[in-house]
């Protein structure tokens, strides 16, 4: 193992479970909630590096750290290598555990930036960007790529090692093409292959939505961590479940399962994890912002919840937060009400 990889070790210890960067979605209050379920490191939404620049206040506000985050890294997405250092050494500075580049975004408005994904048709550029970063910053600095622009010019591969000659400590591949947005299956084969071809750590990422999810992942991979994304939104109890499951064929007694997977005891639970998603965006951006800012978690939460479209529907037309956790509250006791009946 080269010096990188050592540095990166002994900075991520053993962590397992990454919370995936997730604009409008990672946001402080939930990614308290990951770290409290067991996510090891997380990361910010995307923040422009030429907002950091230019000092607008709402891109800062993406960098502010709550108090419980254990190791939070701040994304940045930008394509010139000076605007991406001097971004790197404003976001250290206000406490990022870890700088993340961005190569794998594939929306409109980054793309023609040329952000994002769109470094994956200029590994020479990347590798400025990168280099540049790496010097700058003393702490950890990771990035996160695509498998390639489409499947013709797959160079997921090449990436990687042009990250790794620059410095960069790990490399995230979600194995999709830019062409394929969040269509079909990503190709975990792709995180193997990087994984073999690079010394420093490759952090596998894709459709883990369960235990068994990133049980294979790993079998299939090799990767010691695996981050998730989607899996988490509305279930940030999944990291627990994960590490209750590692700990479990580890011989460790991690007491009785108090939720069972899909049942109605999950279900249960889910309107205590809503309010208090709730209570945490109140005290960090204000009960008006709150209500709005929520309404989409709460769909997430809500997803599948037999008989919750009436509350769903009610969440999001609730005029303040009192009219919420109204709402929150009588969506427990309907959920329990109907778990007694099944009982
Ligand atoms: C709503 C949403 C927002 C996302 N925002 C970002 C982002 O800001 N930066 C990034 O690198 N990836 C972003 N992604 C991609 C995820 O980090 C992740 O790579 C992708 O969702 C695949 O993982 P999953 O299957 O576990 O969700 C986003 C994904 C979703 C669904």
């Amino acid at each position: 193992m080269n010096s990188v990889a050592n540095k990166y070790r002994s900075i991520f210890g053993d962590a397992v479970l990454a919370l995936a960067p997730m604009a409008g979605y990672s946001t402080a209050p939930f990614r308290r909630i990951c770290y409290d379920e067991g996510a090891d490191f997380a990361y910010t939404e995307m923040v422009s590096a030429d907002g950091l620049i230019r000092g607008g206040e709402k891109t800062f506000e993406y960098m502010r750290m709550m108090e419980g985050e254990r190791f939070t890294g701040v994304q940045l997405f930008g394509s010139d290598p000076a605007v991406m250092a001097e971004a790197a050494r404003i976001a250290a500075q206000n406490g990022a555990a870890f700088i993340d580049m961005n190569f794998g975004c594939p929306v409109k408005k980054v793309i023609r930036r040329n952000g994002g994904a769109s470094l994956m048709r200029d590994l020479d550029l990347m590798g400025r960007i990168a280099a540049a970063v790496v010097e700058t910053v003393e702490i950890p600095v990771t990035a996160k790529i695509r498998s390639g622009w489409t499947a013709k010019d797959e160079n997921y591969v090449e990436a990687g090692l042009v990250l790794e000659g620059a410095g960069v400590d790990a490399v995230v591949i979600h194995p999709r093409y830019r062409t394929q947005g969040f269509s079909g299956r990503s190709n975990w084969e792709h995180i193997a292959r990087l994984r073999e071809a690079l010394t420093i750590e490759v952090i596998g990422n894709g459709d883990v939505t369960d235990v068994e999810d990133f049980i294979e992942l790993r079998r299939v991979t090799g990767c010691r961590i695996v981050m998730i994304g989607r899996g988490a939104l509305g279930r940030p109890w999944l990291f627990r479940r994960i590490k209750d499951s590692l700990a479990i064929e580890a011989g460790v007694d991690v007491g009785p399962e108090v939720v069972v997977e899909g049942g109605i005891g999950e279900t249960v639970s889910i309107a205590d994890f809503m309010l208090r998603h709730f209570e945490l965006t109140v005290s960090w951006d204000g009960e008006r912002r709150a209500v709005s800012e929520m309404r989409k978690q709460f769909k997430w939460y809500l997803r599948g919840v037999p008989g919750a479209k009436e509350y769903r529907l009610k969440l999001m037309s609730a005029a303040d937060a009192d009219m919420v956790r109204s709402i929150l509250r009588s969506l427990k006791e309907e959920l329990v009400k109907r778990w007694r009946k099944l009982a």
